[in-house]
């Protein structure tokens, strides 16, 4: 049966029994309400390690507003209902105290790669990602983290601290999955309205489109401009941004001359959604 640990001690002597047998030890950091996005990391972490430790934390560093935070999902019982026939050797749900007692005062901040994008609209959210995910990985120990393409930019800025600390952890990235109507899959997709459920695969269809028409176009401004304009024309109310950026380091491009990204987030009423699809080198 799959251990429910709490405290940063538990886990640790856990992980310390883990390590006298021997073998690599991955873990897949959530804010639960899983899905099968998660899941689908679940199982890569399963074919690369011996140990595989699934954390829930619904991390308030990261989060923009008290609203948000109230309104994101909690489903504990159902999250362990779905990993432990997986096999998953632990899941971790560290208690707020236990994260961040009375007087933690430290914010790890990274450049670069944190600046444009959900950096430029969340101030503050990748400090908050990249102190958890530094906590995560120091207390745990881990030899490899397994994080999704879906928060393409976070997956960067994960890589560039693990780099920049000198933390012994390897960055395992997985694909995006979606529904079958192409939406990429979400906890935030049960706050969306019978009507905005509707709207929402519209991000995916516009994206892909665009990347396709970017691999025989000169430059990506009008194409871009045209795909910001029918995401509203849809019926979403806002869209915060969409870009083509460099796959490699989110440097920012006109054309696809390298392999590149097209990320975007966009509003639909009050529920944010971002996605990103691969824009193959042409
Ligand atoms: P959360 O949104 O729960 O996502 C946990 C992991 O699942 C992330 O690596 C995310 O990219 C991945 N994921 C989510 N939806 C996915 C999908 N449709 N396909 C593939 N992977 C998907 O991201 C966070 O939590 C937090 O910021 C966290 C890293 C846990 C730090 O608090």
């Amino acid at each position: 049966t799959m251990p429910i640990i709490r405290t940063v001690e538990e886990m640790r002597n856990t992980v310390a029994r883990w390590r006298t047998i021997g073998g690599n030890v991955a873990i897949i950091p959530t804010m639960g309400a899983l899905h099968k996005g998660h899941l689908s990391l679940v199982r890569a972490a399963l074919g690369q390690a011996w140990w595989v430790m699934v954390t829930v934390f619904v991390n308030p560093k990261q989060f923009n507003s008290v609203e948000d935070l109230a309104a994101y999902p909690r489903t504990e019982e159902a999250d362990a209902a779905k990993l432990a026939p997986l096999g998953v050797d632990m899941l971790y749900v560290p208690g707020f105290e236990e994260m961040y007692p009375d007087g933690f005062a430290t914010a790890v901040s990274v450049g670069g790669v944190s600046e444009g994008l959900c950096g430029t609209h969340r101030p503050g959210h990748f400090d908050g990602v990249a102190t958890v995910a530094t906590k995560l990985f120091l207390q745990t120990g881990a030899n490899i983290a397994v994080f999704g393409e879906k928060d393409f930019q976070q997956m960067h800025v994960v890589r560039q601290l693990v780099r920049d600390l000198d933390i012994p952890i390897e960055i395992f990235a997985c694909p995006i999955i979606r529904e079958a109507d192409g939406l990429a899959m979400s906890s935030r997709n049960a706050l969306l309205s019978p009507n905005e459920r509707r709207i929402a695969p519209y991000l995916a269809d516009v994206l892909s489109e665009t990347a396709m028409r970017l691999q025989r176009c000169s430059s990506s401004q009008d194409l871009i401009e045209a795909a910001k304009h029918d995401l509203l024309a849809a019926g979403f109310s806002r869209v915060e941004y969409l870009e083509l950026r460099s796959e490699e380091d989110l440097a920012p491009l006109d054309r696809p001359d390298r392999a590149a990204r097209l990320l975007a987030a966009a509003w639909l009423g009050k529920t944010r959604l971002i996605d990103n699809v691969a824009v193959p080198a042409s």
